[in-house]
């Protein structure tokens, strides 16, 4: 065979393999796990001070929210979360301890909404009591 042609089929394949990978992409399920442990870090971080870590995940959140926005379609992840997620970015930037509180509990209220809005109202979110994640130090560093 010769080389363009066995680089075309391969560049068909790999495209193809793409393809199938987005078909089967994390369900929302997944996404939400991964959203609930962002959410607990985003308040450890906020807590702590450390707002490049808290920036960190406001962005985490964020790209979670895109791919959930992705696989609902219309309107509802910017109706349920979109004005806390700016809020919460705006009291990230400013380094505004109390904006933040606020902003989390706005958002931990959109998180809510939308599981009532969408048949799943039995999961509740709340602010996180305590960090699970004793590997990281959520302190600010130098
Ligand atoms: C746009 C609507 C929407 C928003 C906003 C939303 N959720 Fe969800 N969430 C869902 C739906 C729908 C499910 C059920 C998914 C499934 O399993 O099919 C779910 C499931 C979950 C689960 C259960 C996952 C599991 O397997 O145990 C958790 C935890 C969760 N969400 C956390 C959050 C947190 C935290 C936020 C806010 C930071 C949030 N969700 C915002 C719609 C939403």
């Amino acid at each position: 065979m010769k080389p363009a042609i066995a680089a075309l089929i391969g560049i068909a394949l790999l495209t193809a393999t793409v393809a199938k990978a987005e078909d089967t992409g994390p369900g929302l399920g997944e996404i939400m796990t991964l959203q609930q442990l962002r959410h607990i870090k985003l308040w450890f971080a906020g807590r702590a001070g450390n707002w490049p870590l808290a920036d960190y995940e406001v962005g985490e959140l964020s790209e979670g929210f895109e791919d959930v926005d992705k696989l609902l379609g219309g309107e509802t992840v910017g109706k349920m979360v979109g004005g806390p997620m700016k809020e919460l970015q705006k009291a990230v930037d400013d380094k505004n301890a109390a904006g933040f509180a606020a902003a989390f509990d706005h958002l931990t209220a959109g998180c809510n909404s939308c599981h009532h809005t969408l048949d799943h109202a039995f999961i509740a979110i709340q602010r996180p009591t305590s960090l699970p994640y004793s590997n990281q130090n959520f302190a600010p560093q130098k």
